[in-house]
């Protein structure tokens, strides 16, 4: 092998290293033997590409775990006590981990671009290089100098955060290892290259290689490694979706980047519970934790006003109450438009459908928009009611009660179905001052009985509209036809 020339040589390594084909999914990272428009795991479009699995495994000598002493323990004879959690002194981002860093633990955090990842972070790091520096903060993204004013920005001095501009992961390691931090940044997986891998930054081979060595580094260490990954829309570079059955946490920063509202949520956590959800508004000084939710969420909420309705949806185990308006307006094209912010758009057109249909409404000349406050996102059948009573309420010119909240999935017969942990979220309602709530009617008695709110628990979306229209304060001026069609609510169809 010494004698033979460096290109049969290179040959020989290339042939070593690349010996299979397959086509790999830069979505969610599965691998197929054949090439297809679209990926049968996760139903994405073009994302397949062509992958050289690099033979890594296939050295004569297998690889060895970092870890040597690997006998069988019984469970009962490891100290729980071992691994302290560090906490970040964040205190909604120790609630999303489930109480602090875990020693060694890859912590993944995912977002789309410029959703606050960075800001995060290095709020994060600040705050651990504040209790036991040093923490290493490494970038493929940023100048050190943009991350000095972004601390700046951000109130913090940076003593203590050790800045590294490197994208080569080798070179990164070695820096890791004299360094000997606390906690270690990589801002963003994605930035990171293996030069032992064929291909650029960023491919789901060089994502999970990356990934891969830094998992090992951390287990070796027993420092914890956060890593950013942004959501991607092409298939060019790796998601973080890669990246989720490898690493110990995987948090979603998610929000509307037009306003400020911020939601970390835990969809992976080998150490807790994924239940919780932390909340944070991004300010002029980077993200500030919200401890009361719903009252920002509530905070522009105008009383009486026409086409507003609050429902408590869950986040996580948290219950939130979010504000869902709805405007009718007569369509100017041949057929009229239904549009959808924050909520699902297959429930607004079923709700539209159910209140065309069943109530008699008529919506089949009226252009239809809904949308939720703050730029949140509201995915549960939970919030149906309330988008019907904010549509109707739109419709019919009268506003809801204000201190009502709605609650209920509506079904296709116009029925209304109950919604899961229904106390605590009448409870986070009496909480914030509401008084009144519509429920489903077989909701559990004593689910419902909350003090300080007088719950009515209706059984369909007639009812329930009737409810919660009528208990409101009646604007002045209403039409003949607007009393028609309340009658009409209240009776037969
Ligand atoms: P960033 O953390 O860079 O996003 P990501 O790393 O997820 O791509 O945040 C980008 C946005 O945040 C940017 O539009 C500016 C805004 N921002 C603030 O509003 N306040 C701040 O204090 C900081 C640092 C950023
Ligand atoms: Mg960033």
């Amino acid at each position: 092998m010494n004698k033979a020339s460096p290109a049969l040589y290179f040959i020989f390594v290339a042939r070593q290293r690349t010996d299979k084909v397959t086509f790999l999914c830069s979505e969610c990272g599965d691998t197929f033997s054949r090439w297809e428009g679209r990926c049968p795991a996760c139903g994405a479009w073009n994302t397949l590409a062509e992958f050289a699995v690099p033979a890594i495994a296939k050295t004569k000598e297998p690889r060895r775990s970092v870890r040597t002493e690997s006998a069988p323990q019984e469970l009962a004879s490891i100290s729980v006590d071992s691994s302290p959690r560090r906490l970040s002194g964040i205190g909604e981002f120790n609630r999303v981990l489930g109480d602090g860093l875990v020693p060694g633990s890859v912590i993944l955090l995912a977002g789309d671009p410029g959703i606050g990842k960075s800001t995060l972070l290095l709020q994060v790091a600040a705050a651990f290089a504040q209790q036991a520096p040093p923490v290493v903060y490494v970038s493929g993204e940023e100048s050190a100098l943009q991350v000095r004013l972004r601390a700046e920005r951000l109130g913090t001095p940076g003593n203590g955060i050790y800045f590294l501009p490197e994208t080569n992961i080798v070179t990164v390691l070695e820096h890791l290892e004299k360094a000997s931090p606390t906690v270690v940044i990589i801002d963003s997986i994605q930035t990171m290259a293996s030069p032992d891998l064929p291909g650029g930054a960023g491919s789901v081979a060089q994502v999970r290689e990356c990934a891969r060595l830094f998992i090992e580094w951390a287990k070796s260490s027993q420092v914890p490694v956060l890593l950013t990954g942004h959501v991607t829309k092409e298939g060019n570079v790796a998601g973080p979706r890669v990246l989720e059955h490898m690493v110990d946490v995987v948090l979603y920063m998610e929000g509307d980047p037009l306003t400020s509202f911020r939601l970390l949520r835990g969809v992976k956590n080998r150490f807790g519970s994924t239940n919780e959800v932390g909340v944070f508004e991004m300010r002029e000084t980077g993200l500030v934790e919200v401890l009361e939710p719903s009252r920002l969420l509530l905070s522009g909420r105008r009383e009486n006003s026409v086409g507003s309705a609050v429902v408590s949806v869950l986040e996580g185990a948290r219950p939130l109450l979010v504000e869902i308006q709805g405007l009718t307006n007569p369509t100017v094209f041949p057929a009229p438009r239904r549009t959808g912010n924050g909520v699902e758009f297959q429930r607004l057109l079923m709700v539209v459908a159910v209140l065309s249909r069943r109530l008699g409404l008529s919506l089949a000349t009226q252009d239809v928009l809904v949308n939720v406050v703050g730029g949140l996102k509201v995915n549960e059948p939970a919030a149906d009611l309330g988008m019907a009573l904010a549509i109707t309420s739109s419709l019919r010119d009268e506003s809801v009660h204000p201190t009502l909240v709605a609650l209920g999935e509506i079904g296709l017969g116009g029925e209304l179905r109950p919604v899961p942990q229904i106390r605590r979220r009448l409870v986070e309602a009496a909480r914030l001052g509401f008084d009144r709530a519509i429920v489903p009617s077989n909701s559990g008695s004593e689910d419902v009985e909350v003090p300080g709110i007088e719950v009515s628990a209706v059984s369909d979306v007639r009812q329930a509209l009737r409810l919660g229209l009528s208990q409101a304060k009646r604007p002045s001026g209403r039409s003949g036809s607007e009393e028609m069609e309340a009658a009409h609510l209240g009776g037969g169809s």
